[in-house]
């Protein structure tokens, strides 16, 4: 009571103004000496403010019986009084003490329940110790409201040392933790009224001390024997009780008209907030039904997605953002050995059935934004696979997970590694070939250059015209046949990577009229006609091998020509030159045109 007697009192009186009474409740008052000890601070502070202050105090406990002991005032046990207090409130009576009238009157005492009875209202002040330590949680909590609705704002709350106000700031706040006082917070609406609930005092109670027990009364024991004085103190003590009775009605009766009209406007208030509350079920439920539909919609898209997962026989994994396993595809036992219940467990901890190093660190790379990361792996007997790790991103575009695929590859793998196989040989085979090819041109060479000689012999030996002629064609044939080996040098040469294409502008009638030269003879043997139709064009080209690939063309036109003619000529198209060689032979099938510029090919 320090704290009461210090500040809250004479701070209370001190803000005191109007007409209307300070109000104070004592909750669960036992058997009075809660309520005589407040009376006497509020006595003392008077004194000290000097101020003229109507004070109402109202002392209740739902115990018959203790109230009773309350009226009486007369304790044996006042140790915690102190000597200057006992001598200004108490007189002597018999082995006790009891309080003196001025005191006793400051009172007013009512049987009422907490639970049950509308709360006093207007307080500025409710004592409620060692009550609420009793009730059930629930019934604390609606204590409290009541509580909070029967003080006024600011108005202070004292409860005792093992009991709280609740949630922090929901309804009070703590003026002093230690000492248990509280101020009433204002309400947020004032209408909303703590309603009793008739239920039994048993339910609400936790445990009642035993001395204590709430509605246990003590009925009035009149001796028969009683002396007509004896009677007259009792009838004085019924009075004042009757009195006191009466007052605590009248005030309670004032508190219950007020409070009807905010009852009435609060019930006003609940009717509307009713039907907003029905409006707001319809909406409710018709929500409900489109998300139940939506839900079985998704049910029904995850069963379709599942079933193509399933099915497409492609491993693969869904990591979440710590790379913790989210779902998996069969498929994958061929990579992991994994059970359902490793969903949840992290990728790391898997025993993977193959030598994939690479993984943990290719899922986090992807994580970090890399947006694709493909490899081959090998698996168990033999088997490959191709390995993709992907973000899993969700519909805002984030990436919340890993997905990992496995498609098989095993035969593709094959057909590459047979096909690396057969290309090393080729190219093998293919050196070999340009080597008996340089070879073979160098050796040829010899035996044309002692050719070539002895057809210069040949030529000034020989007198007969007709001789002389056909002395001129061989000198001419071997001079091709040397180009010819000149230029199968080269195309080792170039394979090899020896020489490049010398391009120069030349016309390309000078090429027409050396093949006209020299395959005319061939032709005139055969019975056939070789002509070309001149042509003015210049052209940047390489002459040499430009002129090789017309020999090859022309001497091939030659040679599937039975009879007819073959025709050399050129046209312009767009910033080219095409050239053609027309012949009246047997032709080349369309699906064969292109093969015939392959090496070596032979349709
Ligand atoms: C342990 S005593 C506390 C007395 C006093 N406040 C004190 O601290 O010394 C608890 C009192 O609360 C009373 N009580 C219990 N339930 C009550 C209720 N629902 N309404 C009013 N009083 C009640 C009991 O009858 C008892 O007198």
């Amino acid at each position: 009571f320090d704290l009461l007697a210090t500040e809250t009192i004479p701070a209370l009186i001190r803000g005191h103004t109007g007409p209307q009474p300070i109000r104070i409740w004592i909750a669960g008052c036992s058997s009075g000496q809660e309520a005589y000890s407040i009376a006497m601070l509020i006595d003392a502070a008077l004194e000290t403010a000097a101020k003229p202050c109507d004070v109402q105090i109202f002392a209740s406990d739902v115990d018959a019986g203790a109230l009773a002991e309350a009226r009486e005032g007369v304790y044996l046990d006042t140790s915690g009084v102190g000597a200057a207090r006992l001598e200004r409130y108490f007189t002597r009576d018999g082995a006790g003490f009891r309080v003196k009238p001025r005191l006793r009157a400051a009172i007013t005492f009512a049987q009422h329940d907490v639970l049950a009875d509308p709360p006093f209202a207007r307080l500025d002040l409710i004592s409620c110790r060692n009550l609420m330590i009793y009730l059930a949680p629930a019934a604390q909590d609606r204590l409290l409201e009541s509580f909070h609705f029967a003080l006024v704002p600011g108005g202070k709350l004292l409860l005792g040392k093992a009991e709280t106000a609740g949630a922090p700031n929901l309804r009070f706040q703590a003026v002093s933790d230690s000492a248990r006082l509280f101020a009433n917070l204002p309400r947020a609406d004032r209408g909303a009224l703590p309603v009793p609930v008739s239920h039994t005092r048993q339910e609400h109670m936790k445990a009642a001390p035993p001395d204590h027990r709430p509605g246990v009364t003590t009925p009035a024991k009149v001796s028969p024997k009683a002396s007509a004085a004896e009677l007259r103190a009792e009838l004085a003590v019924a009075l004042q009780e009757l009195a006191e009775a009466r007052a605590a009605q009248s005030a309670q009766r004032e508190d219950a008209l007020s409070l009807s009209a905010q009852y009435q406007a609060a019930n006003e208030e609940l009717l509307a907030s009713k039907e907003e509350l029905q409006a707001l079920n319809e909406e409710l439920t018709a929500l409900n039904t489109q998300l139940q539909e939506t839900l079985e919609e998704q049910r029904t898209t995850s069963e379709y997605l599942q079933n193509v997962l399933y099915s497409t026989n492609v491993a693969t994994l869904f990591l979440n953002p710590d790379l913790h396993i989210r779902f998996f595809t069969p498929a994958t036992r061929a990579l992991f050995s994994l059970r359902p219940g490793d969903i949840g467990r992290p990728l790391a901890d898997l025993a993977p059935l193959s030598s994939d190093q690479e993984l943990l660190a290719d899922a986090q790379s992807v994580l970090d934004g890399t947006p694709l990361i493909e490899r081959e792996i090998e698996g168990q007997g033999g088997t490959w696979f191709n390995r993709r790790v992907l973000p899993y991103k969700t519909s805002g575009d984030t990436i919340d997970g890993v997905v990992i695929t496995y498609s098989e590859i095993t035969e593709r793998h094959k057909t590459h590694e047979a096909l690396a196989n057969a290309e090393r040989v080729a190219q093998h085979a293919n050196d070999a070939k340009t080597r008996f090819l340089a070879v073979a041109s160098h050796d040829l060479r010899q035996p044309l250059q002692t050719l070539v000689i002895l057809q210069g012999l040949l030529m000034t030996a020989v007198t007969d015209a007709r001789a002389s002629g056909l002395v001129e064609r061989l000198g001419e044939t071997l001079s091709a046949m040397a180009r010819m080996l000149d230029v199968l040098l080269d195309i080792n040469q170039i394979e090899a990577g020896a020489i490049r294409p010398e391009k120069t502008d030349f016309t390309i009638n000078e090429i027409f009229e050396r093949l006209i030269k020299e395959f005319g003879y061939t032709a005139r043997a055969k019975g056939l006609q070789l002509r070309m139709v001149p042509c003015g064009y210049v052209v940047n080209s390489d002459p040499d091998l430009l002129e090789q690939m017309l020999r090859n063309l022309v001497s091939n036109a030659l040679k599937y020509t039975p009879r007819g003619k073959v025709l050399i000529g050129c046209r312009r198209r767009g910033r080219g030159v095409v050239i053609e060689v027309w012949d009246t032979g047997i032709g080349i099938a369309e699906s064969e045109i292109m093969v015939v510029f392959e090496e070596y090919h032979q349709i």
